[in-house]
């Protein structure tokens, strides 16, 4: 995200951090996900990954539905004026269970007592269930014994028959493949193993591929994946004699590289091995490195014609937490208190993760048009 120091001073001026995002970036997602070939497909965006309520309003009126977990994120739905919705989570107690039939959301069930409750709050209903494929194409945590979501292989005949007891259509699988996935063959593997496996469902009207695109489209060839889905959907359809619904949940991939968190450097420290660049956020107010993955590419936001620190660099949070890092042993061109970084690939999992742990005030967020090297001023707009 290349941009000049005066076009961003909108948003810098208050000196405190904020989280920038790029609309154009933004369109160009919506377009990729738009683009898609097979036509009975439905994308539902992950909310656990962003859930700001004007990019939720911004995705309805592209016509996209929205994955939750909970009936917080549910509410959010309802705020954004979605109603095209998919509800999974584990373990749903009998008082959401209730709630989520009373108002009609489309459940994906997470196991075997799962679908005998479902039955019993709503007898005759349809539901989805999540599949815990045993593909491990791999070294995969989120398919296969090890992964705590869904009905195991060997439990989907018994799934069957509860729900024929309980009274219970399950009209599709739904399963998650991996996540921030860039090899085709690693995603079709388990794309094939859901189809093969949905044979077993009588009643077939969907397929529910949950997420795993990359954070960055270019490590991807979305036109390839389109083309193998599309091939496969089509056949599918055709031996059922319908059309069988493609369902996709992008998360990671709709925002992750269209926003950036900007933080303002507040003091610099020497160790004997290493600089500590202290700034004005903290690791709580971008979170993923703390409990996702350690992944929070940084940079200067201004280039500043520095020559790099001379020891590695840790980047560090305003707080006496001792894990406060935001980024660990990089290489950074020399700082000064009042410089700017920017950690980039934060529109997804990082907004979202924020902890109020440690106390810090919520960053905004601002969208801009479209990031150029040299903005009007006053282009930069809170989001809410
Ligand atoms: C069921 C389901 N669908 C979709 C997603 C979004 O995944 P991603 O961010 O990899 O696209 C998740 C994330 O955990 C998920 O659990």
């Amino acid at each position: 995200m290349a941009v000049s120091e005066s076009a961003l001073s909108p948003c810098t001026q208050l000196q405190r951090p904020f989280y920038l995002y790029d609309k154009s970036k933004i369109e160009a997602n919506i377009r990729r996900f738009r683009s898609l070939s097979y036509p009975d497909t439905k994308i539902h965006f992950a909310s656990m990954a962003n859930d700001n309520p004007a990019l939720l309003r911004l995705l309805r009126e592209n016509g996209f539905g929205l994955f939750v977990n909970s009936l917080k994120h549910l509410a959010l739905a309802e705020a954004a004026g979605i109603d095209n919705v998919v509800f999974a989570s584990t373990g749903v107690p009998e008082n959401v269970m209730r709630r989520l039939v009373r108002i009609g959301i489309w459940v994906n069930l997470d196991s075997v007592a799962q679908v005998a409750l479902f039955g019993h709050l709503s007898p005759g209903g349809r539901a989805g269930f999540r599949l815990n494929i045993d593909e491990k194409s791999k070294n995969n945590v989120f398919i296969g014994p090890e992964s705590r979501i869904g009905v195991m292989e060997s439990e989907i005949s018994s799934a069957f028959d509860v729900a024929a007891k309980s009274d219970v259509t399950l009209t599709g699988p739904h399963v998650y493949l991996g996540t921030d996935v860039t090899d085709i063959e690693d995603l079709i593997t388990g794309v094939d193993r859901t189809i093969a496996l949905s044979e077993v469902f009588r009643s077939l009207d969907f397929v529910d591929l949950g997420g795993g695109f990359p954070l960055e489209p270019d490590r991807f060839d979305f036109k390839a994946y389109d083309a193998a889905l599309t091939e496969r959907m089509t056949r599918l359809s055709e031996r059922r004699g319908h059309s069988v619904t493609l369902v996709l949940e992008p998360g990671r991939a709709m925002f992750g590289d269209t926003a950036s968190f900007f933080v303002q450097v507040t003091d610099v420290k020497e160790r004997p091995d290493r600089w500590i660049v202290c700034t004005n956020a903290s690791a709580s107010l971008i979170p993923r490195a703390m409990f996702y993955e350690d992944f929070n590419p940084v940079a200067p936001a201004f280039p500043n014609g520095e020559s790099p620190f001379d020891k590695p660099v840790d980047v560090v949070g305003a707080t006496t937490y001792s894990r406060d890092f935001m980024a660990r042993g990089i290489t950074l061109p020399k700082m000064r208190v009042g410089d700017w970084l920017r950690f980039d690939h934060a529109g997804s999992y990082c907004y979202s993760m924020i902890t109020r742990f440690l106390g810090q005030d919520m960053p905004p967020e601002y969208l801009v048009d479209q990031i150029l090297h040299q903005l009007n001023t006053g282009i930069c707009r809170r989001m809410n």
